[in-house]
């Protein structure tokens, strides 16, 4: 049965928790479909990991298009949700709501995921009065990287984390379902899962939330650029690829692959033949 928002609604109101991780193309939205994920985060992250870029600032609608259509391909019954990315939301709500339709109608995505706070209310009220869920993200939001000058836990101080708290109600008003909360203390992330109906969803902010999520390629280690305190290597997949392309290479240079059981035969007489007519 296709994952959906009732999910996550029904999860938080038996205190189970949900599962999310990134996926980016096809093949790996089906691995963790087969796994059992609840919902799939096509991340702007996507910058990163896969374009190469330094930040998520350069990722466009088109990028996430392109990458959630290839997931929703793969992932046929999981909540898809995809990032809405950097200027895609901010400039105004008419270009919120447009951007946030194409990427359910061209991206086949379920949901949306914007960052911020009361800053973006307006926008998360009339995507949602579309009829778009929407997944709000707060504490460290990428997209400002800039403006915060780095990647650093928010939430510490007493006025950043109330700050955080009426931001985490403003996205809840505004008709979000639920909410990343990334990189603030754990306890402040407790405070507000226990206080607010949404379901949030948690990325270095402790086991207190309602459900975690985590960039697939840093969980399988195979993203090496830089490595969050709060990531678990739960495989090393990296190795294991690297060591997989390292014997292909091995095995090519010494003529041993392929093999006899990698190889298409031709019936003796049409060799033959060919052979005399072209030796
Ligand atoms: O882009 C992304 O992968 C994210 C997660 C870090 C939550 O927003």
């Amino acid at each position: 049965m296709k994952k959906t928002v009732n999910t996550f609604k029904e999860a938080k109101l038996k205190g189970e928790k949900v599962t999310m991780l990134t996926a980016y193309d096809y093949s790996t939205a089906k691995l963790e479909e087969e796994a059992g994920i609840d919902s799939i985060l096509v991340g702007d992250s996507l910058g990163n990991v896969i374009l190469g870029y330094e930040d998520t600032v350069s990722v466009t609608v088109e990028d996430m298009i392109h990458h959630c259509a290839a997931v929703a391909r793969g992932a046929k019954n999981t909540l898809i949700v995809c990032d809405m990315p950097f200027m895609s939301y901010q400039s105004s709500t008419y270009d919120a709501v447009v951007n946030a339709g194409r990427l359910m109608k061209e991206g086949r995505a379920n949901a949306v995921k914007l960052e911020g706070g009361k800053n973006i209310q307006d926008a998360i009220k009339h995507i949602t009065e579309s009829g778009i869920p929407v997944v709000g993200h707060l504490g460290l939001t990428p997209q400002s990287v800039n403006a915060f000058g780095g990647y650093k836990a928010q939430g510490k101080s007493l006025d950043s984390a109330k700050k955080l708290i009426e931001d985490a109600y403003a996205v809840q008003e505004a008709g979000a379902f639920a909410l990343t909360l990334e990189c603030v203390p754990a306890q402040l992330a407790t405070l507000i899962t226990k206080n607010l109906k949404l379901t949030t969803i948690g990325i270095g902010a402790g086991n207190g939330c309602d459900g975690q999520v985590l960039v697939y390629a840093d969980m399988l280690a195979m993203f090496s650029d830089y490595r969050p305190k709060f990531v678990k290597n739960f495989a090393n997949v990296g190795e294991v690829m690297k060591s997989g392309f390292a014997g292909y290479i091995n095995d090519v240079k010494n003529a041993s692959y392929p093999s006899a059981e990698h190889t298409y035969a031709i019936d003796p007489d049409i060799l033959e033949k060919l052979k005399k007519e072209f030796n």
